[in-house]
């Protein structure tokens, strides 16, 4: 027994197989295609591609997002690997498990609650910035006010009196979270289904902006495109590189928030039918087709308004925002993004909440965490304890922290995920050359190699207060570790 114990690949592949007592598998390779899209498309495009402009790199967003789908890619070749020969819950914490051992297995663990569950709180505060766009403007009501609508550490520009207002809790994001979490406890079939419909909402949308955006783009919002260095501190007190490389990269890690959820789909390989052909297409094809989405979309934000707007009236629900002050006679498509959006951004929280809970299913399974979380519900047959404790997590994130930061945290833990699935291809090539791969990533190891430095590139581009952010969460992790998943790991006696 020791730190760098691994989990048999045999254990691995026979839990897979062991679905009777497990999970249902109702799951196609088409339905992780949209299990996918549904987790892409949210809050990073909606939310934090105006974020990015505004403090990191100006119309060059863009060139983020084309460094963002690049390590994204990278990794997902080496995801698809993983998941095609490991097909079982609990997504980059398996992997590990089974190539590098279990302090990494566990570290990586902790490290994908930043992912999961600290992403749907994000994406929930981002929920709430929308929410009183439709109170205001589809509900002609009024909107709830900023003091119960944002976290305590947010102050708001100053309004027509000059009265700044401070936050106390949003309670909206925390709606929506615990909604949802009850959603998710009654079963993911019908979570899968109602996804369906919402992946194909929110596609039309991105594509209607893009086309009716388009003629709405100012040449001089464009320009410079790559602004000169510079640091831009924001309202809250917080540095930013600006402009230039540094820029770039920032806004690469920003908006590679956006990308988070395409390996989602490999935390659901349990409800899969035949998951060693459906995952490589889930994960890869998802991951396709919101590229193309997101470097047309962010051209035309980019082009509609001044990088002051995002700094100002259109720092938040952005992208309305922007069509309602930049897109006269189009007020109509500022509601109907509003609607689509909250919707949109539900799945997303739906999908993260799912791969949060199947993580901590195997990670209790193993006995790293305690057996309750995995105790599957007589009826539902879904992991409702785990669901629970989440719910409480994602909450308190929700509803007090700003999500520029659980945003920003989301990125960089998802980031270092990235980068030991990527190592962890390699090794699994060296320690086990003959398992059966249904998908390979190819040119093994420069593909996973240059994933490892693309990603490690936008940690770098994310600058040192997340750096400081993401060791202190591993720490707290460790300390978890040491004091109580080493000890009670079911791999401690083999
Ligand atoms: N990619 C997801 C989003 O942008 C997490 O909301």
């Amino acid at each position: 027994m020791g730190l760098f114990t691994k989990k048999p690949m045999q254990a691995l592949l026979s839990e897979a197989s062991d679905s009777e007592k497990g999970m249902k598998r109702t799951l196609s390779a088409g339905s992780l295609v949209a299990l996918g899209i549904g987790a892409i498309i949210g809050a990073g495009l909606f939310v934090r591609t105006a974020a990015a402009a505004a403090q990191n790199a100006g119309p060059s967003v863009t060139l983020g997002f084309i460094v963002a789908a690049i390590g994204c890619a990278l990794a997902g070749l080496c995801y698809a690997e993983l998941s095609s020969s490991i097909p079982i819950s609990g997504s980059a914490y398996t992997y590990t498990y089974a190539t590098m051992g279990e302090l990494l297995a566990w570290i990586i663990g902790w490290d994908l609650i930043l992912e999961y569950a600290v992403g749907a709180a994000t994406v929930g505060i981002a929920w709430s910035e929308y929410l009183n766009n439709l109170l205001v403007q589809v509900f002609h009501v009024k909107a709830i006010a900023y003091e119960w609508c944002h976290s305590p550490f947010e102050h708001s520009i100053p309004d027509a009196m000059g009265v700044v207002h401070t936050g106390i809790i949003n309670l909206p994001a925390l709606g929506i979270v615990t909604l949802l979490s009850l959603l998710l406890i009654k079963g993911t079939q019908e979570s899968a289904f109602v996804n369906g419909l919402i992946v194909i909402t929110k596609v039309s949308i991105v594509v209607l902006i893009i086309i009716l955006g388009w003629g709405f783009v100012q040449s001089s919002n464009l320009e410079p495109y790559i602004p000169e260095p510079s640091i831009y501190t924001d309202n809250q007190g917080i540095e930013h590189n600006f402009g230039g490389i540094l820029g770039v990269l920032g806004a690469a890690g920003v908006v590679f928030f956006a990308f988070i959820g395409f390996d989602a789909v490999s935390t659901a390989a349990q409800e899969t039918k035949n998951p060693k052909t459906a995952m490589p297409i889930g994960i890869l094809g998802s991951l396709a087709v919101c590229t193309v989405l997101y470097i047309l979309f962010a051209h035309v934000l980019t082009g509609l308004a001044p990088v002051e707007f995002f700094r100002t009236d259109g720092r938040e629900a952005s992208v309305v925002a922007a069509i309602n002050t930049y897109m006269p006679g189009y007020q109509w498509l500022g509601k109907l993004v509003t609607v689509a959006i909250l919707a949109g951004f539900s799945s997303v929280i739906l999908v993260m909440l799912l791969g949060q809970s199947r993580v901590f299913y195997s990670m209790s399974k193993d006995g790293l965490l305690p057996a309750a979380i995995s105790e599957l519900h007589p009826k539902f047959k879904t992991p409702y304890k785990a669901n629970l404790i989440i719910l409480i997590l994602v909450g308190a994130f929700a509803a007090f922290v700003p999500g520029d930061i659980v945003g920003d945290m989301t990125s960089i833990g998802t980031l270092f995920a990235f980068i030991l699935v990527c190592a962890a291809v390699i090794i699994l090539r060296k320690t086990d050359p003959d398992l059966h791969r249904q998908f390979k990533t190819p040119l093994v190891p420069l593909v996973p190699i240059l994933g490892i430095i693309v990603c490690a590139a936008m940690i770098f581009g994310l600058g040192w207060t997340n750096w400081l952010r993401l060791f202190a969460w591993l720490a707290i992790g460790l300390i978890i570790y040491f004091v109580y998943s080493k000890k009670k790991s079911h791999l401690k006696d083999k």
